[in-house]
């Protein structure tokens, strides 16, 4: 049976800053989902918030990209937006770019991950959802879960993941993408995705036969499919488990070490990626740290049995600690490089209307 995943959201409102999507919002998008379900369009549904951001996440049998199950997301999305500006919700609507919607949302503004696939007798899967953050973030972790030997165990044991993963690569200022094998392609994989905020890990597949879809990320760029700051375009992420995929924990393990990511406040600064369960998924210290949450279900006959929520866990404390650790310690720098983001990455700026202010002052010097 061919069941598909989908995994889609969207910064339509949030309650007291950008800081949650509330319950009632949340309550908008159960309603309609239940009544898509009903109606037979999709076969199974799960709603949550990770900080802002409205998460819709999905089972059907239609496929990847599907207009009927994109339309169903936007109109939720619209829906729920008419909600937040009854409520006076801040950032309304903000993600919902286009008044004219027509059936696909690449470049509408929410971000998506979806995978069709055959289902296994049992089929385990990871969803991540991060806030205050870019698509770019997920490179790191993604890396290591399916290329690096220390993290995965199965890569060198199991010999169901021995021969590797191929890992597709967009390039999001040229709307291309590459694919590259691991291991023998890692460096070249590595001289890319080390540049997370051009070269995003797209999706990935194995390499032993048949070739199977293992992960799929959103990666949209808001800022640069709207042309002006609109706001970060906080990333999905669908990961298959066990078997001829990585084991759960080997899915989850690169979390433990709370990498730098770009996003924070204003979209313009480096911090810490903190994962954090469910109820903590609610950025506030300086608008952050920068959240991910993580939910396991398995799929049985396109139903969604679960989730468990996976960072509610005491092993993940240490990561929280040493998150807000580097927290203290980079906001230090204030307005400062690495904390704040070089200024081709920033999304708030006032750089040239300071240069244009100051142009008539900058004297030349001799022998600078
Ligand atoms: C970052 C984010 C927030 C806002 C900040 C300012 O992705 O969403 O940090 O950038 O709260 O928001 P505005 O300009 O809407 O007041
Ligand atoms: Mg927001
Ligand atoms: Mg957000």
């Amino acid at each position: 049976m061919r069941t598909t995943l989908s995994v889609i959201k969207a910064d339509i409102g949030s309650l007291a800053g950008h800081h949650i999507a509330p319950p009632q919002l949340l309550d908008v998008a159960k309603q309609e989902l239940t009544r898509a379900k009903k109606e037979g369009l999709i076969e199974d549904f799960y709603v949550t918030n990770c900080g802002d951001d409205l998460e819709l996440i999905m089972t059907h049998t239609k496929g990847e990209g599907n207009q009927e199950i994109h339309t169903l997301a936007w109109e939720t999305f619209r829906k729920a937006a008419d909600v937040a500006k009854e409520l006076g919700l801040y950032g309304a609507g903000q993600d919902l770019l286009s008044d004219a919607f027509s059936g696909n949302l690449r470049g509408m503004g929410p971000g998506f991950a979806e995978i069709e696939f055959e289902e296994r007798p049992a089929e385990p899967v990871v969803v991540f959802m991060a806030d205050k953050t870019e698509p770019g973030a997920f490179n790191l972790p993604i890396f290591r879960i399916f290329a690096d030997p220390f993290n995965t165990a199965g890569l060198v044991i199991a010999p169901t993941l021995h021969r590797g993963f191929t890992f597709e690569i967009l390039d999001v200022m040229e709307g291309k993408v590459v694919e590259l094998d691991t291991p023998e392609e890692m460096y070249d994989l590595l001289a890319l995705i080390g540049t997370p905020g051009r070269y995003v890990i797209r999706r990935v597949y194995t390499r032993e036969e048949p070739r199977d879809v293992a992960a799929a990320l959103s990666t949209t760029r808001l800022n640069l499919i709207a042309g002006k700051y609109v706001g970060k375009d906080d990333p999905v992420a669908i990961v298959r488990a066990q078997s001829k995929f990585p084991a759960l924990g080997e899915i989850l393990e690169p979390f433990a070490f709370p990498h730098l990511v770009a996003g924070w406040m204003r979209g313009s600064h480096h911090g810490p990626l903190m994962p954090v369960s469910e109820k903590d998924a609610k950025p506030s210290r300086f608008d952050g740290p920068p959240r991910v949450i993580a939910l396991g279900f398995n799929i049985k006959n396109a139903k969604l049995i679960g989730p468990s929520d996976l960072f509610a866990d005491v092993a993940f404390e240490r990561a929280r600690a040493l998150a807000n650790e580097i927290a203290d310690y980079l906001r230090r720098h204030g307005p400062f490089m690495p904390h704040r983001l070089g200024a081709e990455e920033m999304e708030y700026t006032t750089l040239p209307q300071v240069l244009e202010k100051l142009k008539d002052r900058f004297r030349t010097v001799e022998g600078a």
